[in-house]
């Protein structure tokens, strides 16, 4: 790759204004360390591939849970469903820092001993296996070793900076075309 003078990166107001309007589901990223639970929202969250199934979270430096995820070597990432508004809130520390963040729900355990939400719509529970340094953030890549898809309920979305829900639609569902395609 030729090396060439730097471009100048856009205004940081401009990339928060724009990132705005990518909607993106809402997670819950949560750990146990030392017989502890932390955990805290993200929407900062995507699949890598498939074989092996990994995906990445993107975690905040500042927070609590990013020191304990890196700590205990593991997370479960536990992606809402549109009845579970109000775990996303306790968990982005909404309802005050003295809330018990895991008091709404229940949890169980998988494969690492993260806290699984029983009612999520889809839980990916996982081992870390790389962590890229990014500024403020950690980008940090997991290895799934259990993932489940919860009860029928669709994911709670986040966008434009609103908790929002799918709109149903009246079209065909894919069907087998969605099988097709690759991610
Ligand atoms: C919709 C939404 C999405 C968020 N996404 C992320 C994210 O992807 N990564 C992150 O580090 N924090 C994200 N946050 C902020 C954390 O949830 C929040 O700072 C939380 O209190 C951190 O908890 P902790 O201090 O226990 O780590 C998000 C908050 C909201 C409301």
């Amino acid at each position: 790759v030729q090396k060439k003078t730097p471009r100048p990166a856009a205004p940081t107001p401009d990339f928060v204004a724009a990132m705005g309007q990518h909607v993106s589901s809402v997670c819950v990223i949560t750990t146990q360390h030392q017989g502890k639970n932390f955990g805290l929202t993200a929407t900062a969250m995507s699949s890598v591939c498939a074989d092996p199934p990994r995906l990445l979270v993107c975690i905040n430096k500042s927070g609590t849970s990013h020191e304990m995820i890196l700590a205990a070597g593991v997370f479960c990432v536990n992606v809402l469903d549109e009845h579970q508004e109000k775990i996303g809130k306790a968990f982005a520390g909404m309802l005050g820092k003295d809330f018990d963040r895991f008091s709404a729900g229940e949890w169980q355990e998988l494969a690492t001993g993260a806290p699984v939400l029983k009612s999520a719509s889809a839980v990916f529970d996982c081992e870390i296996k790389q962590v890229i340094d990014q500024f403020t953030h950690s980008v940090i890549i997991g290895e799934v070793l259990a993932a489940q898809v919860g009860r029928a309920g669709d994911a709670l979305l986040y966008g434009a900076r609103k908790f929002r829900t799918l709109r149903k639609t009246a079209a065909e569902p894919m069907g087998d075309k969605a099988e097709s395609l690759h991610f």
